[in-house]
C-alpha cells in the first residue's frame, strides 16, 4: 500500500513530463547551463559558448543546481544510452526532466511517510491523493526552475522536522542540524526567499519547545562542522560565489545577495509588475491548493501540530506579501505544508464511527474535492500541454528538413520562449558522441543554423540571403512572393463551453458529457520556406 503510493507520485511526475516535454522561457537558465555544462563541458573553449554569454538575463543566477542537476543527469544519460534510448538532443531533455522530477518526487515520497507516521496512514493516503491532484506541483517539479531546484530541500527539512517517530519524542539535535542545514543551503545558494521560511520554522520549533538556546548553539556547532567538512574551509557562501563567479566571469558574485539586493532594497522587483498585497491569499493560493483547500480549517482545528505548520505556512506568504512583485512559484513551498493541514482536515471528515448519513456526506465531500481538483488539473493540463507552440514548431521544422542541408532558421522571439529550448536544436552542434547523441545524416557535413537574433525587422528576415527558413508570428511576416508557409501551428485559444449538451450526450453517449467543454485552438506560428528564385 504505502509503496503503491510511492509510486503513484512518481508516476505522476513523470507522466506531466512525457505528455508536456517543451519548456518555457522561466525554465531555460537552468536548462540552457545544463546544456551547455554536459555538451559544452566547462572548460574555457567551452565556457565561451554558454548561453548565458549570449543571451543575458536581469540578475545573474546562481549555477550551483544546474551543476548538481548536471552531474546526475548526467548518470540517468548513460545509463538510457546504455539501454539504447537516446536518440537525440531532445531526449536529453527528457532525461535532465525525468531526473528533476524524481528528486522531487522522492522529496514528497518523505514527506509522505513523516505524514504517516506523525498523523496516521489515512492522512498519509489523503496527502498523496490531494498532492497528485492539483496542477502545479506535478506539473512544474519536473521544470528547471530555481524554485523547483530548491523545493526538495525544503521538503527533506521539512521530513526531518516532522518524522521523529512517536508523537511525543523529541527531535534528535543531528535531525534538527541537517533540516536547518538543508533550507540554509538552499537559501544561501538557490532561492533566498527559503531564509523567511526557515526563521517561522525556528521560531514554531522555540516555541514547541523543540529548540532551544543550548540546542541551537548545538546545530550552529554542526553547521560549522559540516561547513568545514564538505567544502573545506571554503564555506557556503564561498561555494556560491567561487563557482558563479566562475561562471559569470565577475568577481565577486553571489547570486542570491544580488538578487535581494536588486528585487528587495533597490526595489526593482516592483519593475516586472505590481500585485495587491493579498494577492498571494486571495487568488494564488486558491489555484494552488484547488478545492481541497477547504479541509484546512478542519485540519487547524483539531491538531496542534497542524497549526504551528499552517501558521508557518500562512506567516511566510504574509511576510512574501510585501514583495510588489508576486509570482505564485516563489511561495510554492507551502503547497506541501497545506496539503499536510487539508489532508489532516479530511482525515477528520473521514474518520467516524458512526455510519450516519451526515457522515457519509462528509465522505462525498472529501471524494468530491478531490474529484474536482482532477477535473481542473485534466483541463489545466490540456490548456498547458498546447502552450508550447515554440517547440511543437521546431520539432516539426527538424523532421520536415531531416534531409535537407545547409538550413539557416530564423527563429521568432514568440517560438524561442515557448519550447524551442537549444536541445530542440537537433540538427547543430554540439553533440554528445559520448552519448552515443550523433549529428542526423545530413547535418554532420552540413549543420544548420538556428538563429534566435531577437527584434529583427522583418525586412532584415525577408531580404537576407543568409536565411533559408523562418519561424515567424504571423502569416504575412514575411513577403508571399519569395517565402512560402509550409506549415502552420496552433496554440491554446481559450475555452468553449458546449450549448448543445442534450445532443451530445444523445450522439455520443457518456463520452459527450466530456466534450462539454471544448479547447479552442488558434494559429500561433508559421513555418516559411524561401522560395528557389
Ligand atoms: C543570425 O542573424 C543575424 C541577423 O541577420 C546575423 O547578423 C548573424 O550573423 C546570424 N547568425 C549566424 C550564426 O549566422
Amino acid at each position: 500500500m504505502s509503496f503503491l503510493l510511492d509510486l503513484l507520485i512518481f508516476a505522476v511526475a513523470w507522466t506531466h513530463v512525457l505528455i508536456a516535454p517543451y519548456t518555457k522561457v522561466e525554465e531555460s537558465f537552468n536548462l540552457h547551463a545544463i546544456h551547455d555544462l554536459l555538451l559544452h563541458g566547462s572548460r574555457p573553449e567551452g565556457l565561451q559558448k554558454f548561453d548565458h554569454k549570449v543571451f543575458f538575463g536581469a540578475v545573474p543566477r546562481s549555477f550551483v543546481g544546474s551543476i548538481a542537476l548536471a552531474w546526475l543527469s548526467n548518470y540517468v544519460a548513460r545509463l538510457a544510452n546504455d539501454l539504447s534510448l537516446l536518440t537525440s538532443k531532445f531526449d536529453l531533455q527528457i532525461v535532465i526532466r525525468l531526473t528533476l522530477a524524481s528528486i522531487n518526487a522522492l522529496g514528497l515520497c518523505f514527506l509522505r511517510h513523516a505524514v504517516a507516521r506523525r498523523f496516521g496512514r489515512l492522512t498519509s493516503l489523503l496527502f498523496t491523493l490531494i498532492t497528485v491532484s492539483q496542477f502545479h506541483i506535478p506539473f512544474w517539479m519536473g521544470r528547471t526552475l530555481p524554485n523547483m531546484l530548491a523545493l526538495p530541500f525544503v521538503n527533506f527539512a521539512l521530513y526531518l522536522f516532522l518524522d521523529s517517530g512517536s508523537r511525543a519524542a523529541r527531535m534528535s539535535t543531528t535531525r534538527l542540524s541537517w533540516a536547518i542545514a538543508l533550507m540554509t543551503f538552499a537559501a544561501v545558494v538557490i532561492r533566498v526567499e527559503i531564509a523567511p521560511l526557515l526563521g517561522l520554522f525556528a521560531i514554531q520549533l522555540f516555541a514547541d519547545g523543540s529548540l532551544s538556546v543550548t540546542r541551537l548553539v548545538k546545530v550552529l556547532r554542526f553547521l560549522c562542522a559540516t561547513y568545514h567538512m564538505v567544502f573545506m574551509h571554503a564555506g557556503r557562501i564561498a561555494l556560491t560565489v567561487s563557482i558563479d563567479s566562475f561562471f559569470w566571469d565577475h568577481w565577486p558574485l553571489w547570486p542570491e545577495f544580488s538578487s535581494v539586493y536588486f528585487n528587495v532594497y533597490e526595489g526593482k522587483s516592483a519593475d516586472w509588475g505590481v500585485s495587491p498585497f493579498w494577492t498571494y491569499f486571495a487568488t494564488f493560493l486558491p489555484r494552488l491548493l484547488m478545492a481541497t483547500e477547504v479541509f484546512i480549517p478542519f485540519g487547524f482545528a483539531s491538531n496542534a501540530h497542524i497549526r504551528s505548520l499552517v501558521e508557518s505556512a500562512v506567516g511566510f506568504l504574509f511576510l512574501m506579501s510585501f514583495l510588489g512583485h508576486k509570482e505564485w512559484r516563489f511561495v510554492v513551498y507551502v503547497v506541501p505544508i497545506l496539503n499536510i493541514a487539508s489532508a489532516q482536515g479530511a482525515q477528520t471528515f473521514i474518520r467516524q464511527r458512526k455510519k450516519t448519513l451526515f457522515s457519509r456526506l462528509k465522505f462525498l465531500v472529501v471524494v468530491g474535492a478531490l474529484v474536482l481538483n482532477a477535473s481542473a488539473t485534466v483541463l489545466l493540463t490540456r490548456a498547458s500541454i498546447a502552450n508550447y507552440p515554440g517547440g511543437h514548431a521546431l520539432s516539426r521544422l527538424n523532421e520536415r528538413y531531416a534531409e535537407t542541408p545547409h538550413v539557416h532558421v530564423h527563429i521568432a522571439n514568440l517560438a524561442a520562449q515557448s519550447g524551442a529550448s537549444l536541445f530542440l536544436q537537433t540538427h547543430a552542434p554540439p553533440y554528445a558522441s559520448r552519448l552515443g547523441i550523433l549529428p542526423p545524416a545530413i547535418s554532420a557535413t552540413h549543420p544548420w543554423i538556428y538563429n534566435k537574433t531577437e527584434n529583427l525587422p522583418p525586412v532584415d528576415i525577408a531580404y537576407n540571403s543568409l536565411f533559408t527558413h523562418a519561424i515567424a508570428e504571423s502569416r504575412d511576416a514575411l513577403p508571399a512572393g519569395r517565402w512560402e508557409v509550409v506549415d502552420v501551428i496552433d496554440g491554446f485559444g481559450g475555452w468553449k463551453v458546449r450549448k448543445d449538451v442534450l445532443r451530445l450526450v444523445n450522439k455520443k453517449g457518456l463520452e459527450g458529457l466530456l466534450r462539454i467543454i471544448e479547447m479552442k485552438k488558434e494559429n500561433k506560428l508559421w513555418i516559411f520556406e524561401k522560395r528557389v528564385v
